[in-house]
């Protein structure tokens, strides 16, 4: 049986957002430099986004650059900036033609000027698209952003804050709550990633290295959420 007919499409997540790691080991094992990794990576999320526009996903947030990962080689750093733009130039036009609306979440004026450029063009081009929210995580932390939406808080000299006006600061306002967080290469942790958005978050994390993750596997991640019973604190 295909995993696909495994899934219930009636119970989808509706917020699925993945750590994309292990590009580096990828290329390691192939002994290959390690912008290989990240050229495959780049692969990865383009299949992963065509299978969730097929699932009908309300939101894909996806881990592409983190707060941390400033202290990498200056030329790694620059070869993902590359990247991403180039992935914005290919991209666009699918993201026109299946209804992709274009969203970041972290700092992104932080990021040098030909990237951030392109970013704004398609977020501002993909604004009134209804289908697929693709939430780019770059030069993003959630500790960076909790502390951004405390200040702004303080700034705006409100003398008291419930949790709904606290999540309209975060970077993910209007977003629901992510149902499922995927990461691969096997590592057990957050690393830094969405720690207030993730109170009642499924985890799975898989051994499978992110350029080798393709759509059986996130199948097969969603056919593994939906055994579960999500409580939310209730019996
Ligand atoms: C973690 O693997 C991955 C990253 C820090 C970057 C993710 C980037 C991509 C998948 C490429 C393009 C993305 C977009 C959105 C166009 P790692 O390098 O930390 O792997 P390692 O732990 O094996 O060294």
């Amino acid at each position: 049986m295909l995993l696909l007919e495994k899934i219930d499409l009636s119970k989808l997540p509706k917020h699925i957002a993945i750590i994309m790691d292990g590009n580096g080991r990828w290329a390691k094992k192939k002994n290959l430099p390690r912008v290989f990794g990240h050229r495959a990576g780049m692969k990865s999320v383009q299949k992963i986004v065509e299978t969730c526009v097929q699932l009908k996903i309300e939101v894909l947030t996806l881990y592409a650059f983190s707060t941390e990962n400033w202290i990498r080689p200056k030329t790694e750093i620059g070869a993902l900036m590359t990247l991403l733009q180039n992935y914005l130039k290919i991209e666009f036009e699918r993201m026109m033609d299946n209804n992709i609306q274009l969203r970041t979440i972290g700092d992104i004026s932080k990021l040098p000027k030909t990237p951030h450029k392109e970013l704004v063009k398609v977020m501002q081009k993909t604004k009134s698209n209804t289908g697929l929210v693709l939430n780019l995580a770059l030069n993003y932390g959630s500790r960076q952003e909790i502390m951004n939406a405390i200040t702004r808080i303080l700034e705006s000299r409100k003398n008291k804050v419930d949790q709904k006006t606290f999540e309209s600061y975060l970077d993910t306002s209007g977003l629901p709550d992510p149902d499922l967080i995927i990461r691969t290469s096997g590592e057990m942790r957050l690393s830094n990633f969405l720690l207030w958005q993730c109170a009642y978050s499924e985890l799975y994390v898989t051994p499978v290295l992110w350029p080798d993750f393709k759509p059986e596997n996130l199948y097969e991640a969603i056919a593994d959420f939906q055994k579960r019973e999500r409580r939310f604190g209730g019996v």
